[in-house]
């Protein structure tokens, strides 16, 4: 597009990051159209709804701790302490969104056993999954993303971003190699 302002923009590690985010918020929206629809949607949608909790969502909390967290402490030499704080609070977001994960996986793949039928407690359950991992995207876009974008030169962010490339890269062979191993 000629007119874009960045036609070739540099390779981000934290653009992946929110790249993730906005993938994540599909889910979500997926997961809350199942739980309002029919049986039959529910079944439907199950199993990539059980698939993305058990994978996507993990992935991009382990990327997060293993990667993004360590390449921000090492930049922030003026702001180690706020940086080291919101490092901190996210890994505990994430244990708690861990816990939920869970619930909300068990509850996906029963629909997927049970022909989409729900139970009450359902909605309660996966409505504050959502509202959960909603806050804690929005929490980290304007807490540790921001201070990152200031703290990563683009060398490291270009770093920060191979890495990840070369992590997901490593995910989906290995996705690849299991299926083939499945017997027709
Ligand atoms: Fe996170
Ligand atoms: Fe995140």
């Amino acid at each position: 597009m000629p007119d874009d302002p960045r036609p070739n923009p540099a390779p981000s590690g934290i653009d992946l990051l929110v790249q993730d985010h906005e993938l994540l918020r599909q889910v979500l929206r997926e997961l809350d159209d199942a739980l309002q629809g029919s049986n039959k949607d529910r079944a439907a949608a199950a199993p990539r709804l059980r698939h993305m909790l058990r994978s996507e969502f993990l992935w991009h909390e382990n990327d997060e701790e293993v990667f993004f967290h360590p390449a921000v402490m090492r930049h922030a030499t003026h702001h180690k302490v706020d940086v080291a704080e919101h490092v901190v609070n996210g890994v505990r977001w994430h244990d708690r969104l861990d816990k939920s994960t869970e619930e909300v996986t068990a509850i996906v793949a029963r629909w997927e056993e049970d022909k989409g039928r729900a139970q009450p407690q359902d909605a309660t359950v996966v409505g504050r999954f959502v509202r959960q991992m909603e806050h804690h995207f929005a929490f980290e876009e304007s807490g540790l993303y921001r201070l990152a974008r200031d703290l990563l030169d683009p060398v490291a962010d270009g770093e920060l971003h191979d890495t990840l490339a070369a992590v997901r890269l490593a995910r989906q062979q290995q996705t690849t190699a299991s299926k083939s191993r499945l017997p027709a």
